[in-house]
């Protein structure tokens, strides 16, 4: 039920001061500001500096942001998500995902039930069972060891562990290799079965609803790939689920003792430390896995207590809605210098994207400024060879956030080191180049002829965060995932949409149900499509039917 207030925060003083600042600061230069002491913009955090100086912010745009954090009432929408209330207004549901990292002495009651002490429950049957399979404790029908995972889920029950178990690539188990299949397009199952031996290898199907249409085609697949060779006897020894919906895993032929829960307060895309993290523990082991929900909640602590402007989430998010709604930067560039991060733009596209892709407010009232932007990216240095050169020169601004760590995470020798500081010189000097670009006096000074001068001059001043880890450790990326999460809701606060529903992706969904009816039955004359679909849909129904 919606029964959701909300303000318009563009009648707040601060906002429309910051909008007067936008427009009498656009010719400020980051290139300057850096030369300021601006270490307000400077947070440390554990392992992580946030470092936003190469942002266009100065004091009175930072004190202003700060102003508006108060104004539209950011740290009491705080406290209602952290005390349970259902602050996911059109699906009547609490959001709290803080509670899966919240450590085993403290309680939160939702509904009179106390969440930490089932959420405790569950990490202990995972830790168990995570052991029962890295000791070979726990083996197959065959009586062979397990030594494959393959995780089948799609969104929030794909991309948090498949990112983080690349990240986390130096805790790793060399006894256990984890796939992640996610596509319906048969091609990503198959090559993923196509690698491993049925004996050997343990499914986690991993869907909060047990209903999504590409995890329920891929679970049943691999089901009857695994009964074909060993026969249905053996599915039980090598299926385990990861759902809040017991029945309907139950029905699909998983045995309730093999299910890990969760609930429904749990986002699907803020779900990587709820159950669906199954594949990570094994991969990591318990402990490791412990150490990286203690860098979650070391990070929601100090969302929930430290005073705004010394508070990482709470910066961060007020940086990422000046860009976008007062200075109109339409997308930010995510750029971890570390070949172990290389999921995690993916991961945060969904995270951002799918919070605050939103036009309504929570009252429904149509918004009249920009909301979420849009998030994409690559690890550097592979970036900078392919798309740098329009964030260079292009005629869009584009906000970046470079992600590096201080050490290498993969081997400390000499050859490692020497090639990890040139990543780190790599990410250091985009950061700068980003941000100060070159003019064409100081292109004229180093002797550049003049007809070329026009093409090398850079304007900069283009937004960079620069976000260091000492190491990639479990801990440091705990901090770093519930740093984003946190500031995905303050940026939601602020403009007062819900970042915890998902409805843009329901059509689609019934779009394609249709649609897979019709191919089934060969017809393309359906009423429910437009003449577009019509017509493509009958060229691949003809193409289909010559395809030998
Ligand atoms: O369709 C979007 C979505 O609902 C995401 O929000 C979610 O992470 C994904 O689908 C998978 O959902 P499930 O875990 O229920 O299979």
């Amino acid at each position: 039920m919606v029964n959701a207030k909300s303000i318009d925060p563009t009648a707040t003083q601060p906002w429309q001061r910051l909008a007067d600042l936008a427009r009498s600061s656009s010719g400020m230069a980051i290139g300057s500001l850096i030369h300021q002491d601006r270490d307000y913009l400077r947070l440390h955090l554990g392992e992580i500096t946030f470092d936003f100086s190469r942002q266009r912010v100065d004091s009175p745009i930072f004190e202003t942001l700060m102003e508006l954090v108060t104004a539209v009432g950011v740290a009491d929408q705080r406290d209602a998500m952290f005390a349970g209330e259902p602050i996911n207004t059109t699906e009547d549901r609490s959001v709290l995902h803080v509670a899966l990292r919240a450590p085993a002495s403290t309680s939160l009651y939702v509904g009179g039930v106390d969440v930490v002490r089932d959420v405790h429950e569950v990490l202990d049957a995972m830790a168990d069972f995570a052991e029962s399979i890295r000791t070979g404790r726990r083996l197959g029908a065959t009586g062979r060891e397990i030594t494959d995972v393959v995780n089948i889920g799609i969104g929030g029950s794909d991309l948090g562990p498949a990112m983080a178990y690349r990240a986390l690539h130096a805790y790793r188990s060399p006894r256990i290799t984890c796939h992640f299949v996610s596509n319906v397009d048969p091609a990503d199952l198959t090559d993923v079965l196509a690698t491993v031996d049925p004996e050997t290898t343990l499914f986690i199907i991993a869907s909060k609803t047990f209903t999504t249409q590409e995890t329920m085609a891929n679970a049943h697949s691999a089901r009857n790939w695994l009964a074909e060779t060993l026969g249905a006897d053996a599915v039980p020894a090598h299926f385990v689920a990861v759902s809040t919906a017991l029945d309907k895993v139950v029905e699909f032929g998983i045995a309730a003792t093999n299910v890990f829960g969760f609930w429904d307060w749990v986002g699907g895309r803020y779900s990587m430390t709820s159950a669906v993290g199954l594949s990570t523990m094994i991969a990591i082991g318990p402990e490791n896995y412990r150490s990286m929900l203690d860098g979650f909640a070391a990070m929601d602590e100090h969302f929930r207590t430290a005073p705004a402007p010394n508070n990482v989430p709470i910066v961060m998010g007020m940086m990422a809605v000046w860009n976008r709604t007062f200075l109109d930067i339409p997308t930010t560039a995510v750029l971890p210098y570390s070949q172990h991060l290389s999921r995690f733009p993916a991961y945060l596209q969904q995270l951002t994207m799918e919070s605050n892709g939103k036009s309504v407010r929570l009252d429904g009232s149509v918004v009249n400024y920009r909301t979420g932007a849009i998030y994409w990216g690559e690890p550097g240095t592979n970036g900078q060879h392919s798309f740098y050169q329009l964030l260079h020169q292009g005629t869009d601004d584009v906000s970046s956030d470079i992600i590096v760590t201080a050490n290498p995470d993969s081997g400390s020798n000499d050859d490692a080191r020497r090639r990890h500081d040139m990543l780190v010189a790599n990410a250091l000097a985009q950061a700068s180049v980003l941000a100060c670009g070159i003019t064409a006096d100081e292109l004229r000074s180093t002797d550049t002829a003049d007809d070329l001068v026009p093409h090398k001059v850079m304007a900069g001043n283009h937004p960079v965060s620069v976000i260091l880890l000492r190491s990639l450790t479990p801990f440091a990326l705990g901090l770093l995932v519930a740093a984003y999460e946190h500031s995905v809701f303050v940026q939601g606060a602020v403009w007062q949409i819900n970042p915890f529903d998902q409805w843009g992706v329901e059509l689609g969904k019934k779009v394609a149900s249709g649609i897979v009816e019709d191919l089934a039955s060969g017809r393309s004359e359906d009423p429910r499509l437009d003449p577009a679909t019509q017509n493509t849909l009958a060229e691949i129904l003809r193409m289909q039917a010559n395809s030998d």
